[in-house]
């Protein structure tokens, strides 16, 4: 019975923010999402020492495509824990435990989300919402894999991820974490925003291109 109650709550907790089946988070309502764009920009020049020494940071509240790029530093945050991603991950999470009253084994089935779904850890699914420039549309779907680079099982927030299997990238590293956490940009991506900003060869521009990785 109190199993039946919590998913009652959990599933009205969802449809108030989540207006389809399908998570994706621009489902989320504006508000939520103008507030956690304002605290990824916020999050990101703190880290680089201050809105002039912050860029590229960039959240874009119609998409969520967010970046973060600093003058003098690397931002030193891990990607699972910028303010996007982690929605990103607790809306996945949210939708997985909804759906699961659809399943035969509700309770297995809780169990799974918590486990595909390690929210601001290294094992959370990687978010597939970073972006290089605040005007292009982040891929938001894209392999079940963490950033520590572990296939995760279903995650069950009504998305297809048939076929979506990590690859190799073309720049060698097939590891998500290596490539999103703040590594730096390569020059030749960055050429179009290192001359709008007018940065040194010692700048650094990280886009967190977790979207490139595959
Ligand atoms: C549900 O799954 C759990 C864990 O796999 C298992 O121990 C339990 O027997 C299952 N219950 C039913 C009713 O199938
Ligand atoms: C839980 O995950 C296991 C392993 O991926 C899977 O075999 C099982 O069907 C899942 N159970 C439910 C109820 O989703
Ligand atoms: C945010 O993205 C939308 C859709 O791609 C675009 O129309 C809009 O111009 C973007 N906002 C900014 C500030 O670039
Ligand atoms: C819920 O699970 C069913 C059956 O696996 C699936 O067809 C549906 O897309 C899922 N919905 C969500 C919101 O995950």
């Amino acid at each position: 019975m109190k199993f039946a109650i919590n998913s009652l709550l959990i599933a009205s907790a969802v449809a108030a923010t989540v207006n389809a089946d399908v998570w994706k988070i621009t489902s989320l309502d504006k508000g939520t999402r103008d507030n956690t764009c304002s605290r990824q920009v916020q999050a990101c020049q703190n880290n680089c020492g201050g809105p002039s020494l912050a860029p590229m940071a960039f959240c874009n509240s119609t998409t969520m495509a967010w970046g973060c790029g600093c003058l003098n530093n690397t931002p030193n945050m891990e990607v699972w824990n910028w303010p996007v991603p982690a929605a990103d991950c607790s809306g996945s999470l949210n939708a997985c435990k909804n759906n699961c009253s659809a399943k035969d084994n509700a309770s297995a089935c809780f169990v799974n989300c918590t486990n595909t779904h390690m929210c601001n850890t290294e094992d959370a699914p990687v978010s597939y919402t970073s972006s290089s420039d605040v005007s292009i549309a982040p891929k938001y779907v894209g392999p079940a894999v963490s950033y520590k680079g572990d296939k995760l099982g279903d995650l069950n927030d009504g998305n297809n991820r048939d076929g979506l299997t990590p690859s190799p990238s073309h720049s060698g590293s097939s590891n998500p974490k290596s490539e999103s956490d703040g590594s730096q940009k390569g020059a030749s991506d960055s050429i179009n925003s290192a001359t709008r900003f007018q940065l040194t060869s010692a700048a650094v521009l990280a886009a967190f291109a977790a979207a490139v990785s595959f």
